[in-house]
């Protein structure tokens, strides 16, 4: 019998989202509460509350949450987790709103109603403290810190009754799975060692690479792409995840890869981040983190291997997910293959290794791509995305 990681702090998975008639019941009421616009980050965040991938969080977090968080990767009630879970409101909207009433979180963009809220808590933050420790810096040329500089500056806490998946199954069908769904088809599949791959973009032969190593050690693997925001010039989720298929279908052995989305928005908080990752691929049923070079990273705001450091410096019991650590890895012209910084005896001239820009760069001239860097049929999906773009 497959024995899959249970879910993070809990027996359980808790998802939030409401069904059948509680649900119809909600909406309605919904529609006669005091409706706030919520941020993309926002509402990414509400969709993996209402899915259970943020599980055991109720809701949005209270001041001493934040707190906690922000200092000490732990809630008040010292729940492992390591980047705040918080709902922004602009003054003119909380003034309104009082403490133990209800509001309805609305999506900012569609207008659709994506949840109910019971306010327990209004509480403003130290944003550049917030930005000093999840992203360790408060330059605000920082995407993640942008994000949280630009937010409004007072909070509201509370649980939350989730009402929509905010249009994620419609725009990604069978690819927007919830942890639930991941869980069963792991099951299915007999495999307990799974392997989640993170990734925001098309996957690259490194990629690929570093999802065969981890399939050498564990049952299989799940490619967890970001169907949230992400900063301008990074390539849309339908592209990267139409590459990431052809790429599975003609490079992978059948039934060793799932392919799959979650709703968040990149937060660009490098290590934390990774942390984040480890903690609700958990409740997606997976053992193991593959964490690369510059994990969740941005510019060179983070040294290369510091989201491996963060894993030796929290506690044994904080997470059952484990990283699988990963050197940069690239192709090698003396070896004939791929190999990493750890397998590979030769110099940097006998290496392959593409940066993102460069990559974008040989796409926008339509220039050859090595194929030692990337595999003709993800190439392809890229090129007819590129020549879509205007000039
Ligand atoms: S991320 O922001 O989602 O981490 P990306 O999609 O580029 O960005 O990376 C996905 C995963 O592959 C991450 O774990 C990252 O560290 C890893 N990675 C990307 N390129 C390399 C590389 N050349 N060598 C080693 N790891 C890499």
């Amino acid at each position: 019998m497959p024995n899959l990681v249970p879910p993070h702090g809990s027996d359980v998975l808790k998802s939030l989202m409401l069904s059948g008639d509680a649900l119809a019941a909600e909406r309605a009421r919904a529609k006669t509460l005091r409706a706030v616009r919520v941020s993309s980050r926002e509402k990414g965040d509400l969709i993996m509350l209402g899915i259970g991938g943020f599980t055991p969080l109720d809701g949005f977090m209270t001041h001493a949450d934040w707190q906690g968080v922000c200092d000490g990767y732990r809630t008040a009630a010292g729940l492992f987790w390591p980047i705040p879970i918080t709902l922004s409101v602009d003054a003119v909207t909380a003034g309104s709103i009082a403490a133990g009433g209800e509001i309805a979180l609305v999506d900012a963009e569609g207008g659709d109603f994506l949840a109910t809220m019971t306010v327990t808590e209004k509480y403003a933050i130290d944003k550049a403290h917030e930005c000093r420790s999840v992203f360790r810096t408060e330059d605000a040329a920082h995407p993640g810190v942008k994000m949280v500089m630009q937010q409004p500056e007072v909070n509201r806490a509370g649980p939350v009754k989730v009402l929509s998946d905010g249009g994620f199954k419609a725009s990604y069908g069978a690819l927007f799975m919830t942890p639930a769904e991941t869980r069963a088809e792991f099951e299915r599949l007999g495999w307990s060692r799974v392997a989640a791959f993170q990734t925001r973009n098309p996957m690259h032969r490194s990629h690929e690479y570093l999802a065969k190593v981890a399939i050498e050690v564990c049952d299989g693997v799940l490619v967890h792409s970001l169907l949230g925001n992400l900063k301008p010039g990074d390539i849309p989720a339908d592209v990267r995840t139409r590459a990431i298929a052809a790429l599975v279908d003609g490079y992978f052995c059948p039934g060793t890869v799932i392919q799959a989305g979650y709703p968040l928005d990149m937060r660009y908080a490098g290590p934390r981040e990774a942390l984040l990752h480890a903690v609700f691929r958990q409740n997606y049923g997976c053992s193991h983190q593959i964490v690369g070079r510059d994990h969740a990273g941005v510019g060179s705001y983070y040294g290369p291997f510091d989201a491996h450091h963060i894993f030796d410096t929290i506690p044994k019991d904080a997470l059952q997910t484990q990283p699988l650590k990963m050197n940069v890895t690239f192709w090698c012209y003396a070896c004939g293959g791929m190999a990493s910084n750890r397998t590979c005896p030769h110099s940097e001239k006998d290496q392959l290794q593409v940066s993102g820009t460069q990559l974008r760069t040989w796409l926008s001239k339509r220039e050859t791509v090595p194929t030692e860097f990337s595999r003709p049929e993800v190439l392809e999906i890229l090129r007819e995305y590129y020549d879509s773009l205007p000039a």
